[in-house]
């Protein structure tokens, strides 16, 4: 039986009929051992995911949890932490039942990643949950460490022979960033192809485990009234934005050395762009989308030296206030030099060089202290080829139709189309459709990392990274890298708070311009 939600509160998924949630598929019984455990990652989304999950009824029925970090600690201790941790940051109040059940049989193996002594240990807090359950639980692997060790922990699961089992699947998990650039990701690869094969590596991009960047598939291949138009016949331009109101926080370490464009434009911005250019897959199966995926990347030319000046830009923040309040300027942020380099802000311009996208530039943006967070793909469409109505007044004359498809907030897809304005004179407006997710399914959406961690646990990779899209994204962004390194600073500073450096409108072509955060 369903019952309705009091208004204004979200259903739980078994009260709400549209929403199956991240269904209760059956999954084999699975240990899963998290590398970098006490970590700000572990701590803030992962641990926090496997508990809704667990709430969600969508883990296995049998599931053991080994955590893996330097810090000495007990069994007990662990858990306790990784108790806080679900109280602090979960999307829903912490059930206490809930998190004694999942946390009741959790083990703790303290020991850095080279250490022998921690595979031992994992060995053996794997081997006592497969005795338990009377049967090989499959394995996963999450590295969520510096990136520096993960060659390290693969090949230690290689030589520990736990990269394999006969009567059970084994599993790993990379998290991001892979790679430095083009040759790092090419080393790594064969680092990690050498111990697995491809089908047991999951490498994270985490923006495609979100509700709406997976609904641009749905969008574009589930209705008829899109596709026809979706190509360089109807569309003038696409501008993606990832911008967020933060600033660096305690990572001054990480993204100093990574910067806008390493941090989310090689991976989460490169896989939004594929998502939204990439021929209809035959199935929506892991090689099915990655294939037509990877023909997007392939598409973008390599940006030579000579014009990386027209079609990419950097800046980083000052000084400035965000949501009122008053923050100091990148260079003024604990543990960053104060000669750095690093960009805070990037912007580009790409082309994807096929039948269906020749000509039609591609914008991206992402930045950190702009004016808020917002994350979205808008399409702009050409406009009419004839205006027989005059703009005057109230009128906003007619302006070309523009598709937003909203990652967060406020999850949606809008439209904007002309309308007129009610009245004798034949006056055009633009007015929005709205279709907000909160609203048409009643639910909130589930966080990325519970459907990354509950797919991969099943094996399916439809959601994951391939080593080839890796290595193309790394492909495109490298000789931009390269050239930012190579030109002297300082950079170009933009305000806390504000929409970015004033110049970036120089990269837009013809009549267009940024949308504002
Ligand atoms: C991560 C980046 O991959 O994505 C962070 O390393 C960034 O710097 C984050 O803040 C943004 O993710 P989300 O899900 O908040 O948009």
């Amino acid at each position: 039986m369903t019952t309705a939600a009091a208004p204004g509160t979200t259903p739980e998924p078994e009260d709400n009929p549209l929403t199956d949630g991240l269904e209760r598929l059956p999954v084999h019984p699975t240990a899963l051992v998290i590398f970098g455990a006490t970590g700000d990652l572990a701590r803030r989304k992962l641990l926090p995911a496997l508990y809704n999950l667990a709430h969600e009824g969508a883990l296995p029925e049998r599931f053991g949890l080994v955590g893996n970090a330097r810090s000495e600690m007990t069994d007990e201790a662990f858990r306790e932490q990784a108790i806080e941790s679900v109280r602090e940051f979960s999307r829903r109040p912490a059930d206490e039942q809930v998190l004694a059940k999942l946390f009741a049989n959790v083990r703790y193996v303290p020991g850095s990643f080279d250490e022998d002594a921690v595979y031992e240990g994992i060995a053996g807090a794997l081997d006592g949950f497969d005795e338990d359950a009377g049967l090989a639980l499959n394995r996963c692997f999450y590295l969520s460490t510096a990136p520096a060790f993960f060659p390290v922990i693969v090949d230690a699961l290689g030589r520990r022979e736990l990269a394999r089992r006969a009567d059970a699947e084994v599993r790993v998990i990379i998290e991001k960033p892979f790679g430095r650039s083009l040759e790092e990701a090419r080393e790594l690869n064969a680092r990690v192809l050498s111990v697995f094969a491809e089908e047991q590596v999951f490498r994270i991009d985490h923006y495609l485990g979100k509700e709406t960047v997976q609904n641009v598939l749905a969008l574009r291949f589930a209705n008829t009234l899109f596709e026809p138009l979706w190509n360089r016949n109807y569309i003038d331009h696409v501008q993606i934005t990832a911008s967020e109101d933060i600033g660096i926080g305690s990572r001054a370490g990480y993204y100093d050395s990574a910067g806008a464009l390493r941090d989310l434009v090689q991976n989460h911005m490169l896989q939004l762009l594929s998502l939204l250019c990439m021929e209809p897959p035959v199935a929506f199966e892991a090689d099915p989308v990655r294939d037509e995926k990877v023909k997007v990347l392939r598409a973008i030319r390599t940006p030579h030296a000579v014009e990386i000046p027209q079609l990419a830009m950097r800046g980083q923040y000052a000084h400035g206030i965000v949501a009122g309040e008053e923050v100091p300027g990148y260079l003024e942020e604990a543990g960053v030099p104060q000669d750095s380099t690093t960009e805070t802000y990037a912007a580009l311009r790409l082309e994807v060089h096929n039948w269906r996208w020749a000509g039609v530039p591609m914008y991206l943006r992402t930045g950190k202290r702009l004016a808020r967070k917002v994350t979205e793909i808008a399409v702009t469409l050409k406009p009419v080829p004839h205006v027989a109505f005059q703009s005057a007044g109230i009128s906003t004359g007619v302006r070309p139709n523009v598709l937003v498809l909203t990652v967060q907030p406020n999850e949606g897809v809008s439209l904007s189309i002309g309308a007129k304005i009610p009245g004798t004179r034949m006056a055009i407006r633009t007015v929005n459709m709205e279709f907000l997710y909160g609203t048409a399914f009643l639910s909130e959406s589930p966080e990325a990392y519970e459907r990354l961690i509950i797919d991969a646990m099943r094996g399916d990779a439809t959601l994951f990274t391939r080593n080839d899209e890796v290595e193309e994204q790394w492909r495109i962004c490298d000789p931009i890298l390269n050239a930012w390194e190579a030109m002297p600073g300082p950079l170009a500073q933009y305000p806390a708070g504000s929409q970015g450096p004033a110049d970036a409108g120089a990269l837009l072509l013809g009549d267009a311009t940024w949308r504002a955060i």
